[in-house]
């Protein structure tokens, strides 16, 4: 019997999610589909009800649900109650969800090495997904910046997944902290709207912009322009879809062809 996989979200037809994952099913022979499932905020708990009646394996879970899908699964992992989101559940024997958060994973495994000792981080914003890098990096004993527009929310997030050595401050004052920082990371949806940094010289220190497609380009294509090493949030997007289907298929699927599949797909509506 097809096995059913998917992700559920609102909006989600944009998603990229379908278009990694069939790809790994198609080239390792697993017999399941993966699909897009729009379901609207404060529904998650009826859509999985309808899921659990098929032959679901596991489902991806993305905006406005990853905190419902951690409150919806029976266990979860450490990672996913401290970050207070879920953004993977695993259909379980006993019927029930089990939850974890690969973003938190997905985001190191996409930014590679660093030092934390001499690796200085500064974090643009202070939302949903700055929660599962502050977690990760603080795990690592990173020290890290967290800068925001709303200054209270830098706090919460700094007293509640920092560590001894996380500062936090107002946006505004970017310039100064990006100054001393070797490495700086925007999670805030400024891209969204069109709007950029202003970056100083990077020389050679590396620009990640956690979104990607058109909200990245133009913040990636200033910062290369200012010398930085620059990253978008593609690779993140295939590590975390990678540690999901290796949660369901206890296998590690190739990011490489996960990545080229992406950027021919972006580039095919750019
Ligand atoms: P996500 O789950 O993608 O992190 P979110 O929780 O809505 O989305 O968070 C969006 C982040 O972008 C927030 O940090 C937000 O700042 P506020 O907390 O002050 O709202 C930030 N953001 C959005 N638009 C911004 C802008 N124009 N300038 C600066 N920060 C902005």
């Amino acid at each position: 019997m097809t096995k059913l996989l998917g992700v559920i979200g609102d909006p989600i037809a944009h998603s990229l999610s379908p278009l990694i994952h069939n790809g790994w099913l198609r080239d390792m022979g697993f017999d399941a589909v993966y699909e897009a499932m729009q379901v609207p905020a404060g529904e998650l708990s009826s859509a999985l009800e309808t899921l659990s009646q098929r032959d679901v394996l596991g489902v991806n879970v993305t905006l406005p649900h990853k905190t419902d899908a951690l409150a919806a699964a029976k266990v979860a992992s450490d990672a996913a109650r401290k970050i207070g989101a879920a953004n993977t559940l695993s259909f379980q024997a006993d019927q029930t969800w089990s939850a974890t958060n690969t973003d938190a994973p997905g985001f190191l495994s996409a930014l590679g090495t660093f030092d934390q000792h001499t690796d200085s981080f500064v974090i643009l914003g202070a939302g949903g997904s700055a929660r599962a890098l502050v977690y990760a990096l603080c795990q690592q004993g990173a020290n890290v910046v967290i800068l925001n527009r709303t200054v209270e929310k830098a706090k919460s997030l700094a007293d509640e997944l920092g560590n001894q050595t996380t500062v936090y401050a107002s946006i505004d004052q970017y310039a100064d902290y990006i100054r001393h920082a070797s490495i700086v990371i925007n999670t805030t949806s400024m891209g969204y709207s069109g709007q950029t940094l202003e970056l100083e010289q990077g020389q050679g220190r590396l620009f990640f912009d956690i979104s990607y497609g058109k909200a990245a380009s133009r913040s990636i294509a200033q910062a290369d322009a200012s010398g930085w090493r620059t990253l978008d949030g593609l690779t993140m997007l295939v590590a975390q879809a990678a540690l999901s289907f290796e949660i369901w298929f206890g296998e590690a699927p190739d990011l490489e062809a996960g990545l080229r599949r992406c950027r021919r797909a972006l580039e095919a509506v750019s």
